[in-house]
């Protein structure tokens, strides 16, 4: 995800007349190759294996970590503790108590934090909150939100961080994958007041890439079904995070359906959004989108966003806000965000213990 930022950073000049330039200046990998693979960053003028020394940088005024997450809390901290401000990465620290350490040092020394979710800057998504506020859709009956992968269906891929508890954290693949999927249904209001989680371990060994075997210990698929409260009505939202959905890739979707309107967007066709509309006859319309990021950039306007573009969409959004004109455009996942999807991934720990409803 480093190499991400950097790429993101490097074509800078795509955006049009974006008024602030984020350079790469330092970067920090225990990988010493990977740290090579740097060297190309023009800016880069710190390559380092210990953080410490790039928090000491005084021309550093943000930091954005991608590590493990059972590193998140103490770096997070360290950075904000140094004055720099800092792009997290989710889930936003290992568990909900370091979640709360870091939320309330951030806020005791008022640095600028976000985390990372970069689906929401694709111009579907966009469009598809423009189509929720619109408020056409009568009475909304339900909502499904999703992150769905699936190489992990293969029992011979070998086993890694993301896998085993002690480094990707007890609520697992809701760690890895939960933060997409809360981002949009929370901005919209939509936060659950109750949760069931049903959680699943699949393959519990997985190569250990030297020969053996070793532990795969967290959870593999989570369905969390809740309810959000809208208009005083509860209505039922369901949140699929899994890394065992035949076929899936990368999918991110997400489904909103009233009594008179709907919409539905998925990675799975990245341009297409799906509107529902209730006449005299009722319709699914499929509308084909371009480039119509919330910033403007120099693509035109009937081509294909992917990754790479959102992920950048999302850093100006970062940038736009930090300097204070990102006005009403769509922002990255804030702290308390953050927090609240912790707060619902340890409920759902306690759910599935308990195999019942938890409140929220
Ligand atoms: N936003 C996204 O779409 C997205 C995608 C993947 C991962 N992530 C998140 O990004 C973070 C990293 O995931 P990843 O997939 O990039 O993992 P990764 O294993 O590919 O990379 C982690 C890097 O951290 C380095 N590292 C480990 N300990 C370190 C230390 N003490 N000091 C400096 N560097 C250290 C490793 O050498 C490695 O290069 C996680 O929080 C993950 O959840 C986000």
């Amino acid at each position: 995800m480093g190499r991400e930022a950097a790429s993101a950073m490097a074509r800078w000049f795509v955006l049009n007349d974006f008024p602030v330039k984020p350079e790469l200046l330092a970067v920090c990998d225990l990988n010493e190759s990977l740290l090579k693979w740097y060297e190309q960053v023009p800016t880069c003028k710190l390559f380092t294996t210990d953080y410490k020394k790039l928090l000491s940088d005084k021309d550093v005024d943000v930091v954005y970590v991608a590590v493990p997450h059972n590193l998140h809390e103490q770096i997070y901290l360290d950075v904000l503790r140094s004055g720099k401000d800092l792009l997290a990465e989710k889930p936003f620290g290992i568990d909900l108590k370091a979640a709360k350490t870091i939320y309330d040092e951030a806020k005791k020394l008022k640095r600028f934090v976000r985390c990372s979710s970069e689906f929401p800057f694709l111009p579907g998504v966009q469009r598809m909150m423009t189509e929720v506020k619109s408020n056409t859709f009568g009475k909304i009956l339900e909502i499904k939100a999703g992150f769905l992968h699936s190489s992990d269906l293969d029992p011979s891929k070998p086993v890694n961080w993301k896998r085993q508890v002690k480094t990707c954290g007890e609520i697992g693949v809701m760690g890895d994958l939960g933060m997409h999927v809360v981002h949009v249904p929370f901005r919209l209001g939509w936060k659950p007041v109750n949760v069931y989680a049903q959680l699943q371990k699949i393959y519990t060994e997985r190569p250990d890439g030297k020969g053996g075997m070793a532990p795969s210990d967290t959870w593999d698929n989570a369905t969390l079904t809740t309810d959000v409260s809208i208009e005083g009505r509860m209505v039922p939202m369901t949140l699929e995070m899994k890394r065992m959905a035949p076929g899936e890739t990368n999918t991110w979707y997400i489904e909103v359906l009233g009594t008179d309107g709907g919409v539905r967007y998925s990675t799975k066709e990245p341009k297409t959004l799906w509107t529902f509309k209730r006449g005299k006859e009722q319709s699914w319309n499929k509308t084909d989108l371009g480039f119509q990021g919330q910033f403007p950039t120099i693509t035109g306007a009937i081509f294909e966003p992917g990754f790479p573009d959102c992920f950048q969409q999302m850093l100006a959004a970062f940038v736009a806000e930090r300097e204070g004109f990102l006005k009403d455009k769509f922002s990255c996942v804030t702290p308390d965000e953050a927090f609240l999807s912790h707060q619902l991934f340890e409920a759902a720990l306690r759910s599935q213990k308990s195999k019942s409803v938890i409140n929220l």
